[in-house]
């Protein structure tokens, strides 16, 4: 399939787990992805789309840092191609409630989730907008949309992504540009070990019995499970779909 060729698409947070996927079957559909990510295992990442053929760029660098911000939206839009973006990159906290937080987590749960895909879509908008339209995907959570299934920052972090999808989807809309969020429900990938920090995760702190298996989700899902819906909402097959909120999650959020 090649309904992508002739786009550029920014993945953050694509050297793992869903944005890795994601990145994966785009550049599979004939996409140009901009693999962005803080660790370099966006190298890799790009090493397996062009050695399958297709066409990926490294971007490396802190996503919530508006100068990487500006340079990978540069690298993007010297490629030439129609802009689209996936707003992947994003920590846990340490399921903490508000007590509990001190400001350095809050802060920087905040500037990497929430921060970030403000500074990206920004970013993007004026390119989009002299295009005649575009598509932007947000990864929210579980916790965009219920208060039960991490910490304050997080939780606070994620319900602030659905509602930047919601303002930019009924903003721009009518230009033609998309914005739709897909909030997963546990998803086997590597963010309990990227999202620590000298704070390490305790595992023995209640977080096995916050885990979406342990609220009643049948299962998690695979990276791959969330990448096909992510892409469906890329794609001109979902012309009409804008401002949504889909939870990925096997029913969990419908319990
Ligand atoms: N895994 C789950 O159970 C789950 C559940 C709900 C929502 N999500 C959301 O899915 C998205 C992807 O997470 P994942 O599970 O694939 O995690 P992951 O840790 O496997 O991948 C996240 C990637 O983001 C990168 N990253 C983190 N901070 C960054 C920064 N400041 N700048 C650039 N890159 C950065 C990491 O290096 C990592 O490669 C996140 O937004 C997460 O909140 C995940």
């Amino acid at each position: 399939m090649s309904d992508f060729a002739g786009q550029t698409i920014i993945v953050t947070g694509a050297g793992s787990g869903i944005g890795r996927s994601t990145a994966l079957q785009l550049a599979e559909r004939g996409a140009h992805v901009i693999v962005a990510d803080i660790s370099d295992t966006a190298h890799g990442v790009v090493e397996e789309i062009t050695g399958a053929g297709g066409q990926a760029t490294a971007a490396i660098g802190d996503i919530s840092d508006q100068g990487v911000v500006d340079k990978l939206v540069d690298a993007a839009v010297a490629t030439g191609g129609r802009l689209g973006l996936v707003n992947n990159a994003g920590i846990m906290d340490q399921f903490a409630g508000a007590a509990t937080t001190d400001d350095v987590q809050w802060e920087r749960c905040l500037r990497i989730n929430l921060t970030a895909p403000f500074l990206l879509t920004r970013a993007v908008l004026p390119h989009m907008l002299a295009a005649g339209g575009g598509a932007i995907v947000n990864l929210g959570s579980a916790a965009s949309i219920r208060g039960a299934a991490a910490g304050a920052a997080y939780t606070a972090s994620k319900h602030g992504v659905t509602g930047l999808t919601k303002n930019t989807a009924y903003t721009y809309g009518r230009e033609n540009i998309r914005c739709n969020l897909v909030a997963p429900g546990g998803v086997e990938t590597n963010i309990m070990t990227t999202s620590a920090t000298d704070t390490e995760i305790d595992p023995a702190n209640g977080l096995a019995a916050i885990t979406p298996i342990h609220q009643g989700a049948i299962r998690n899902a695979t990276p791959e499970e969330l990448a096909g819906p992510i892409v469906f909402l890329l794609s001109d097959a979902a012309s009409d779909v804008n401002g949504a909120i889909i939870p990925v999650d096997g029913g969990w959020a419908a319990g």
